[in-house]
């Protein structure tokens, strides 16, 4: 599994954090930025990660703000992304089996850096649970795909 790892200026210390993590976890990382404390604009970065999955260079990404909700705002813009903004593994966990979200948002003022590297093996180590979770998954598709030319979302399969 590829991940993409993106932040925004209030990131970038835990992102520092999280690229040590992910490396001892063996995983292979693509990071697409910002690489100092100098002052960026998330939604660039968002962009960017949102991109990795959607050209299908990475599976999953982790973005990082002060808060997360910058991060999961713009991400969840794109057409086909489903970011969710982690506050605790448990949610982490259920982004991935009832939300099949491809991307998790984190907030680098908010939370320590132990409870942010829990948050993020839990959304990692888990897989999206299908069934009716599938079909509700679905239909968030099918709300964005009303707002898409043809009144389909292009990553809808049927
Ligand atoms: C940057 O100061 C801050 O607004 C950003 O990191 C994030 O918290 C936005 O949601």
């Amino acid at each position: 599994m590829r991940v993409a790892v993106g932040c925004d200026h209030g990131g970038f210390p835990l992102k520092q954090e999280l690229l040590q993590h992910l490396a001892q976890r063996g995983m292979d990382v693509l990071d697409v930025g910002c690489f100092s404390t100098q002052s960026v604009d998330y939604p660039d970065i968002a962009e960017k990660a949102t991109d990795a999955i959607r050209t299908g260079q990475a599976d999953r990404a982790i973005l990082i703000c002060g808060t997360g909700i910058g991060m999961s705002i713009a991400a969840n813009k794109v057409p086909g992304i489903r970011a969710a903004l982690g506050s605790d593994p448990y949610s982490a966990r259920m982004a991935r089996e009832h939300n099949n979200a491809q991307v998790l948002c984190l907030g680098a003022r908010v939370l320590g850096p132990s409870l942010a590297m829990e948050i993020v093996d839990a959304y990692l180590d888990a897989e999206h649970a299908g069934g009716r979770h599938a079909a509700r998954v679905e239909k968030i598709m099918g709300i964005e795909g009303k707002y898409c030319e043809g009144g389909k979302h292009p990553c809808q399969k049927s």
